[in-house]
């Protein structure tokens, strides 16, 4: 895995749109707006991969990007949306859980987190859930560039405390899809 080849496959609105499970996936979730899809294209060093926006919402439905003609990396539409009604939230919430629990191939999944903002509850019943079912997943501390290095550290410590107090003991990585940091990290963990 060199992260060298990466290319759209297709884009689903229900599990059953998806592709066949040839390829193990890693997965990108998180609150809207977070930076999942940048990531994905800091990761293909390919800016025009996934569309990314400054208005929250963006992807709504699942896109799948094959990286080095072997794995799947699966940018989730991003949950607690507030432009969409109540029943919308709660029933994307519902599918990405179904999504994530009958998908045989998930290797990993990356929670996103903007690094300048506490976990929300949404955030935390997600690590909790995530760990009750025994998904392999890390936390990504995202959009890094924000703020100084003495605040990153602070708001990784509070992640891990987070963490800590619900028994959950998952790589927690500080990153910047603009500015490049802890890609190399990522690409480590997506490795592994
Ligand atoms: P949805 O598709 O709505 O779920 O959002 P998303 O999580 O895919 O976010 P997206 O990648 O579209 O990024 C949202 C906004 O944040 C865009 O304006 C990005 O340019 C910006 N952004 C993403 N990552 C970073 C980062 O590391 N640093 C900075 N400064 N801005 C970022
Ligand atoms: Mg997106």
């Amino acid at each position: 895995m060199n992260f060298q080849k990466a290319k759209f496959i297709t884009s689903a609105a229900e599990l059953e749109g998806c592709p066949n499970p040839h390829f193990p996936e890693v997965c990108f979730a998180g609150r809207s707006n977070v930076g999942k899809s940048s990531l994905i294209n800091t990761l293909a060093n390919h800016n025009g991969l996934a569309r990314t926006s400054n208005r929250p919402g963006k992807t709504q439905i699942i896109n799948y990007y094959l990286f080095d003609d072997k794995l799947y990396l699966v940018d989730l539409p991003g949950f607690g949306y507030a432009k969409v009604s109540k029943e919308e939230r709660e029933r994307w919430g519902r599918d990405i859980r179904d999504y994530l629990l009958q998908r045989s191939t998930i290797r990993l999944v990356l929670h996103l987190v903007d690094i300048r903002h506490e976990p929300s509850d949404l955030d935390e019943q997600f690590f909790y859930w995530l760990a009750s079912n025994r998904l392999p997943f890390i936390v990504v501390l995202a959009k890094g560039d924000k703020i100084s290095h003495n605040k990153r550290q602070q708001s990784k410590a509070r992640v891990e405390r987070i963490l800590d107090e619900m028994n959950i003991e998952v790589p927690i990585v500080i990153s910047s899809a603009e500015k490049n940091i802890g890609i190399g990290d990522l690409k480590e963990l997506i490795r592994e």
